[in-house]
């Protein structure tokens, strides 16, 4: 039955297995399109296998046929996240067309959502029905994405190791990290980093780098994820590649010492607000800006308990802009007590 999770895990390894085994054996005609594109993104076999990506044929119903195959209902299909209800009529329709499939894995390792991704040369033929370039399952009994991180399963014991993980945004940037030897590297599901993603984080490491792309959408996803962690004791560094580039872009244009240096210098989340609400302002001219920035800053800690950190960001203030700190301590409390 579709309330089933057995089931579900079940008729999700069935199609993870399948689409897998498409892509491997590339034998149709698309699934060779699919490898060559695969190919010329750089994603070599082995990291093919190791995140089993596969192939979803460009049909209405591959899917669903194949689990009805298996004794597997079309409800059980919509409720897994691989199908969905026709607009019309009685029946299912696959969720994922022609496309390249990410499974998302539990932490034993059992594939429990799937992400396609777009492949150009199959998703022109469809014009502009086309889709977006990523479809993200939907949330089921399986899947949350607020749980969940793309990769976890296979970066686990490395973030142990690091006692560090790096957090990134594309399921891509994951496996081209993993290809370049960046083993500790996960990634969130379409969605932002939120407090369950940290608490689960947390088991495994002190230091969390959020690895950003260089691009408007990365920026606004510092900017949310920062008073989350103020008040979380995590150690949450923010590096924003350069304009232009995500962790898979840079790794292979700059290599991975590069990338490793930017990881290591990147700057505390806090700090990195602080240059970025500073940018570009002369404070010996503009007092208002520097007021409205430090101001900025105050009420995103006073959001948090007093700590070591706290203390520190306002000796920072302090010296960045020549102001006392009982008074920045002042403000501080003023703001706590609103
Ligand atoms: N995303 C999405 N829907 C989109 C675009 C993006 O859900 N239309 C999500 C995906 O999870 C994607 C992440 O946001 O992995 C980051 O988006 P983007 O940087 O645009 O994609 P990349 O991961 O860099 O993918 P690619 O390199 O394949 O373009
Ligand atoms: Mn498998
Ligand atoms: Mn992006
Ligand atoms: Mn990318
Ligand atoms: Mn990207």
């Amino acid at each position: 039955t579709p309330e089933d999770r057995d089931t579900l895990l079940r008729a999700m390894q069935l199609i993870s297995d399948q689409y897998f085994e498409i892509l491997d054996s590339g034998r149709s005609d698309d699934a060779k399109i699919a490898r060559d594109y695969l190919a010329k993104r750089g994603i070599d076999d082995e990291n093919r296998k190791r995140f089993q990506i596969g192939f979803a044929p460009d049909e209405w119903s591959f899917a669903v046929d194949l689990l009805a195959k298996h004794q597997f209902s079309g409800d059980v299909a919509q409720a897994a996240g691989i199908a969905s209800a026709k607009k019309s009529g009685n029946g299912h329709v696959d969720m994922f067309r022609g496309r390249l499939m990410f499974p998302i894995h539990d932490l034993q390792n059992r594939p429990i959502a799937l992400g396609g991704r777009i492949i150009p040369a199959i998703g022109d033929r469809h014009g502009d029905k086309a889709g977006p370039k990523y479809i993200n399952g939907r949330e089921t009994l399986l899947f949350r994405k607020s749980h969940q991180l793309y990769g976890l399963q296979l970066a686990r014991d490395a973030i142990r190791r690091n006692g560090e993980v790096l957090v990134m945004e594309g399921y891509t940037d994951v496996v081209a990290a993993r290809q370049a030897g960046v083993e500790s590297a996960v990634a969130v599901l379409g969605t932002a980093l939120g407090e369950q993603h940290v608490k689960i984080l947390k088991r495994f490491a002190q230091r969390v780098v959020l690895v950003l792309d260089g691009d408007n959408a990365g920026q606004t996803r510092a900017d949310q994820v920062l008073e989350l962690f103020v008040g979380a004791d995590v150690d949450l560094r923010v590096l924003t590649l350069p304009e232009g580039s995500d962790p898979a872009d840079y790794l292979e244009s700059a290599g991975r010492e590069s990338f490793d240096r930017l990881v290591t210098d990147a700057p505390d989340a806090l700090d990195h607000k602080l240059s970025r609400l500073t940018e570009g302002i002369d404070f010996t001219r503009d007092t208002h800006a520097v007021t409205t920035a430090v101001d900025t800053m105050l009420k995103i800690v006073a959001k948090a308990p007093p700590s070591l950190r706290v203390d520190q960001l306002l000796v920072r203030l302090s010296r960045s802009f020549e102001l006392k700190t009982e008074r920045l301590e002042r403000r501080l409390d003023a703001l706590r007590e609103e």
